[in-house]
């Protein structure tokens, strides 16, 4: 063979100069060569903390399935999340645990329920914050599952309507973002219909246009008791042996107005982010969920694995797989960790 270079900008052919010429290793070498060729990055800006908020005062139960995360009523919730966002955490998502639930989910969309005035109490505290609402009427109905029942099925369109009602809300609690997590077909369109029409151009939808039936919700359903009472939810959850599915589900939800997608969990669905950002283009987002993070913690209490590294490996593997930003029960750690 000659000595003729080639440049394959691709990578994807094998060198055409091997070794003793090619050393992979010389990039290796110190942390700055690391640092200067790593490909993705991870910075606490592209995380998002998901936090639970209770009725009371006073209130910051750690969760039992989620160690190192609480149920806060909303005067603690602003604590929480202002340390997270003083260590560079640009964002939160709310899931509320209403007192009170009943058939049609009234908490969620009523007046004055818990996420507006959490929203609302965090807007004020923190003007900068970012907060994210999600959309589901599961935490709020009596039955646990995510719409309207009929008999025992969860009816598509008349649920529509409610998630609306519950979306508008949010916005005007002051939420920037909605993030519909129930998967009824045609909810991101009555969403940006609502949103509009009452005045909220500027909300955003982010959609969990990807959400796998998936047991690493374990922990979160203990956590905001929202297992449902019967059945379960794969006949509205992906089956997790799809993919094709999952590009025609982002497809639609970016139809409807999305303004950014999520997969979701995330480690499981790695080919999924990328196989979404690359068809796309648009924005994506993963959620590491509950699950996972329960996995990690148990295995590092255990002395499996260090936590820390774990974390940030988990981390940077989304990224790398092609989430903009991560949804992680880690992200005020994470956010720590990366600040040194
Ligand atoms: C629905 C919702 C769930 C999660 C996020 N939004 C629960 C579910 O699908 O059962 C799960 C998040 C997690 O497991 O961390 N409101």
């Amino acid at each position: 063979m000659g000595a003729k270079k080639t440049c394959d900008p691709a990578g994807v052919r094998p060198a055409d100069v091997p070794f003793p010429t090619t050393r992979l290793r010389r990039l290796r070498r110190t942390e700055a060569v690391r640092a200067l060729v790593r490909e993705a990055s991870l910075a606490p800006a592209d995380l998002v903390y998901p936090l639970f908020v209770c009725e009371g005062r006073g209130v910051r139960r750690e969760i039992p399935s989620m160690p190192g995360q609480f149920h806060c009523s909303v005067d603690r919730l602003v604590e929480e999340a202002a340390e997270a966002h003083e260590r560079g955490v640009p964002a939160v998502l709310l899931f509320g645990l209403p007192d009170r639930k009943d058939a049609l989910g009234s908490e969620a969309w009523g007046d004055e329920g818990i996420i507006a005035r959490a929203v609302r109490a965090l807007k004020e505290a923190l003007p900068d914050l970012l907060v994210l609402t999600d959309v589901c009427l599961r935490q709020y109905t009596d039955h646990g599952h995510c719409g309207v029942l009929d008999g025992t099925d969860v009816e598509n369109d008349r649920t529509l309507e409610l998630l609306a009602k519950t979306a508008v809300r949010q916005a005007s609690a002051g939420a920037d973002f909605v993030a519909p997590s129930d998967m009824m077909d045609g909810r991101v369109g009555a969403i940006r219909r609502a949103l509009d029409e009452a005045g909220f151009q500027g909300v955003s939808i982010l959609s969990y246009a990807a959400k796998y039936a998936s047991a690493f919700y374990g922990p979160f359903r203990d956590a905001a008791a929202s297992a449902p009472r019967f059945g379960d939810r794969r006949s509205y959850q992906m089956d997790p042996a799809n993919s094709q599915e999952a590009l025609r589900e982002v497809a639609l939800d970016l139809e409807e107005g999305a303004d950014i997608v999520m997969v979701k969990p995330a480690l499981p669905y790695l080919d999924i982010v990328r196989r979404v950002k690359d068809r796309f283009g648009v924005p994506v987002a993963a959620y590491q969920v509950s699950g996972e993070y329960a996995m990690l913690v148990a295995a590092a209490e255990r002395n499996m694995i260090d936590r820390e590294r774990a974390i940030l490996e988990t981390l940077v593997s989304i990224r790398r797989a092609g989430a903009d930003l991560i949804f992680t029960y880690f992200a005020s750690e994470a956010a720590r960790l990366l600040r040194g």
